[in-house]
Formats: C-alpha cells, structure tokens, sequence
C-alpha cells in the first residue's frame, strides 16, 4: 500500500488490537479498582486508542485530550515541548496518560514533568506501541500494547505527514 511517497505493508491487523486493548483494559480496571482515574490522551496519533479503551474500561473515569505542541525556543537549546488545552484541574488526580506511541520517550519526559509541577496524586502511561529505544532507556511505561523495533508504523491513530490516521489495522514501512 502507498501512503504519499512510501510503501507500507500490512504490521497488526485490528483483531489483534482489539484484544490487546480489551486486556490493557481489563488490567487497569484491576489496578484502579475503587479509583476515578483521569485518562489524558495525547493527541492527534491517540485518538483512535483512546476511543477503544475507555469502552473496555468500567470504572468511574473522566477522559480529557491535549496536544504536545512543539516550536523552537528561543534559546539554542531547540525544540521546546509543551501541554496545550488541559481543561480541568488535575491536582490530586490519579492520571492515565494514553499515548499512541513511545519512540525516545522524549515527549513523555516533558508530560511528566508538567504534570508532576501540577501535583497529581499519581500517574502512570499506557502506550499502544513502544519502539526499542524507549525499551534501552528504560522509559516508564506501565501498560504497553506491543513492543515493536525502531520501524517506522501507521494507521489507527498514527500517521505520515498527515495521512493514515484512519486505517483500521496498524501497517509498516517496508
Ligand atoms: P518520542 O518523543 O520520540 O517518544 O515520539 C513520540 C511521538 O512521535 C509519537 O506520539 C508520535 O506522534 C510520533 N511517532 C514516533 N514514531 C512514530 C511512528 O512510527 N509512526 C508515526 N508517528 C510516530
């Protein structure tokens, strides 16, 4: 399949997502039982994943979405990484984020950090995809759908330049 000017192949088809969703689900419910946990679903590649998982989910729950955006600072350090359109209060929240995927665990650092300045009561990740290098450096993340290589991967959410975001199954670049 050619998305722009790459060619991609088949990866995860939907019914595996589905029933790795439903078991990260069934964990959390485990783990948050007698909690109202705030998922917070980083946009745009975790829409798709969001939508799924919170169906799965039978707690009490709220789910809010915000976006990382990135510009260049002013100081020669470069990108600069931040939370936009957080509308409620997460002070004493015990806060889900819900990520797409984790390649260096470079936008979850900055997540974190905001985060933990708002004074939540807790929070961990759940990721559909994790590549390799997020495995080496040890990024914190609780609950991972698939752990994958360093390839590059579209559909359900993800995207390349743009496109892909609603392909059902999960492909690769090939
Ligand atoms: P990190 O900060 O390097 O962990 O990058 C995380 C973000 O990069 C994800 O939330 C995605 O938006 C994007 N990203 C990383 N790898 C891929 C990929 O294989 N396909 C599509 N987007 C990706």
């Amino acid at each position: 399949m050619k998305v722009a000017d790459l060619n991609f192949k088949k990866f995860i088809p939907k019914s595996e997502i589905n029933s790795v969703v439903k078991k990260l689900a069934g964990k959390i419910n485990v783990d948050y039982k007698g909690k109202t946990p705030v998922f917070l679903s980083i946009l745009n590649g975790s829409f798709m994943f969001t939508s799924d998982l919170i169906k799965f989910i039978d707690l009490d729950c709220k789910v809010s979405f915000v976006k990382v955006s990135s510009y260049s600072g002013t100081q020669t350090t470069g990108q600069v990484k931040t939370l936009i359109g957080l509308d409620e209060s997460l002070f004493k929240q015990d806060v889900i984020i819900v990520e797409d995927i984790v390649d260096t665990g470079t936008t979850l650092q900055k997540i974190l950090e905001e985060l933990t300045a708002l004074g939540v009561r807790s929070v961990e990740v759940i990721s559909l995809l994790r590549k390799e290098i997020a495995r080496e450096k040890k990024v914190n993340v609780k609950y991972v759908g698939f752990d994958i290589d360093s390839e590059f991967v579209l559909g359900y959410g993800l995207d390349y330049n743009g496109l892909g975001r609603n392909f059902a199954d999960l492909y690769k670049k090939v």
